[in-house]
């Protein structure tokens, strides 16, 4: 589906009746990352799963930045009329829910953060995001998609599951290139959000594949021990998109969690 809000369109999936979630994809990722989760939670919840400006069949318009990614999300939300939803975000995602918290906090029910990190960019970071935008413009998503690929994906699905590798070379190679270019400077200009760990008040679930390079286990450690009331769990055998690498193991958690919330 299509929403057009704010002169820009949005590409979303809207399926199931329920407890609203909110399933926001990382970088250079689009809406299908999540199709495990809708089809598993589908029976339960009213899933609705954006693609981020500039990504999957959003309108790649700027300005980008991770603040502009949340109004985008709370827009949607209030064109859906949902007025509060569990926000479940990957990477990328997650730093796009910190900033959605810090904005528009009564939106959310709960939070879910899979495979992220609050901190900043360090400098060595930024000067990769640097290289990335000049790949991107040089030689488009296809070449971003090989320097990513390795990073996305766990040892054992990289090993194991040829099928999995293809499909996410597949959906990384089909970003655009505009998209790509506005999400890195997000990324790079991203605030610190270790301090907003703290302010965090609603029920939160953390979750992190073990073979995770992107953003390691401990990340999520440090997460956990700031953040009040948040569970870990710990994915095995998954890497930086554990969610589509142990689909079974992710979507047992994310049950689970939503389920204690529902009868709360
Ligand atoms: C993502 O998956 O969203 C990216 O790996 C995040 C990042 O590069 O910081």
């Amino acid at each position: 589906m299509i929403a057009v809000i704010d002169e820009i369109e949005i590409g979303y999936d809207d399926v199931g009746a329920g407890l609203p979630l909110v399933f926001l994809h990382g970088f250079p990722h689009d809406r299908t990352l999540w199709s495990p989760q809708l089809g598993a939670l589908v029976d339960h919840c009213r899933c609705v799963a954006p693609d981020l400006r500039g990504c999957g069949e959003s309108t790649a318009a700027g300005p980008y930045s991770m603040d502009q990614y949340a109004d985008d999300v709370a827009a949607l939300l209030e064109h859906l009329k949902i007025r509060r939803a569990v926000i479940v975000g990957l990477s990328m995602g997650g730093y796009v829910a910190f900033a959605l918290w810090r904005r528009r906090p009564d939106l959310i029910r709960a939070l879910v953060l899979a495979d992220t990190r609050s901190g900043a960019d360090t400098e060595e970071g930024r000067e990769k995001r640097k290289h990335l935008v000049a790949l991107a413009l040089e030689r488009g998503a296809g070449a971003v998609a090989d320097a990513q690929i390795n990073g996305m994906l766990g040892k054992t699905t990289r090993e194991s599951h040829p099928d999995i590798v293809e499909s996410v070379r597949q959906m990384l190679s089909a970003a655009p290139v505009d998209g790509i270019v506005g999400a890195l400077h997000a990324m790079m200009d991203r605030p610190d959000s270790g301090p907003t760990l703290a302010t965090i008040t609603v029920p939160t679930a953390i979750m992190v594949g073990d073979e995770d390079a992107l953003t390691p286990v401990k990340d999520s450690r440090s997460m956990h021990e700031a953040i009040p009331s948040s569970r870990l769990e710990v994915i095995r055998g998954a890497g930086h998109l554990s969610n589509l690498e142990k689909p079974a193991a992710f979507n047992h958690v994310l049950s689970e969690f939503v389920s204690a919330l529902t009868y709360a």
